[in-house]
């Protein structure tokens, strides 16, 4: 069985992997397909998403995108994502991470820092602040930000709905996602290191060969 680098080096690095963005980005048919090419590396890997990943964090989940739930305040709603992610944490990043799989998350910390710091004008220090907290500091080696305009997310969103009604957070307007938006750019230039800013409107195949090359380069030992 093929290791990533880390392995192979004995430093022992983690391989834990990111992605954002706005809704309709085109996230998950990326991690299908980097899924399936580490797997082809022969490594193990464990593919999750936030909210949600265990039973705890589907409840989470319900209550945090049923529009019925107009009630919910913003810092209420940063909390629940917090506790989802903390619970998705403890019961499968870490250990998958202590087994040496390699994990792919759709979604993570600078989703609450975009959604519900910028979005929801909660700050994005006081948001950091609980997912510090929330996730003992763990972050990931490597965030793709799918970047794509709010125009072209909604009318995608809008299109991939056919006819179902929108979630709670799908309600809100434009302006609330292009604070999204460009908190997600702002954490980018912040930490070009991690974050890996990717064109959403070019096609799956570009996106999946630009990852693909990104992630060898860095990661697996492809002999
Ligand atoms: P979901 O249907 O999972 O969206 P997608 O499949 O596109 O990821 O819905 C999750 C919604 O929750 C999405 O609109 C983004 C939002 N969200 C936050 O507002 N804060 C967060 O911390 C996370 C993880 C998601």
């Amino acid at each position: 069985m093929k290791r990533h680098k880390s392995d192979v080096t004995g430093v022992q690095r983690r391989l834990f992997i990111t992605f954002e963005g706005l809704d309709g980005a085109g996230k998950s048919t990326q991690i299908e397909r980097l899924l399936h090419k580490f797997q082809a590396q022969g490594l193990r890997v464990v593919m999750t998403r936030e909210p949600g990943g265990t039973e705890i964090g589907n409840a989470l989940r319900e209550i945090l995108l049923d529009p019925k739930h107009t009630a919910l305040s913003p810092r209420t709603e940063a909390l629940l994502y917090a506790a989802s992610r903390a619970q998705l944490l403890h019961q499968v990043i870490r250990p998958a991470l202590e087994r040496g799989d390699v994990v792919l998350c759709d979604r993570y910390v600078d989703a609450s820092l975009a959604y519900q710091g910028a979005g929801l004008g909660l700050g994005s220090e006081e948001v950091a602040r609980l997912n510090r907290f929330a996730t003992e500091d763990l972050k990931p080696n490597l965030t793709f930000l799918f970047d794509l305009p709010v125009q072209e997310s909604q009318s995608r969103v809008l299109h991939a709905r056919s006819g179902s009604a929108p979630d709670r957070i799908e309600r809100r307007d434009a302006e609330y996602f292009q604070r999204v938006r460009q908190e997600f750019l702002r954490i980018a230039a912040a930490e070009p290191e991690r974050v890996v800013v990717l064109d959403a409107t070019a096609s799956p195949e570009r996106l999946e060969q630009e990852i693909w090359n990104i992630v060898a380069n860095r990661y697996v030992d492809l002999e």
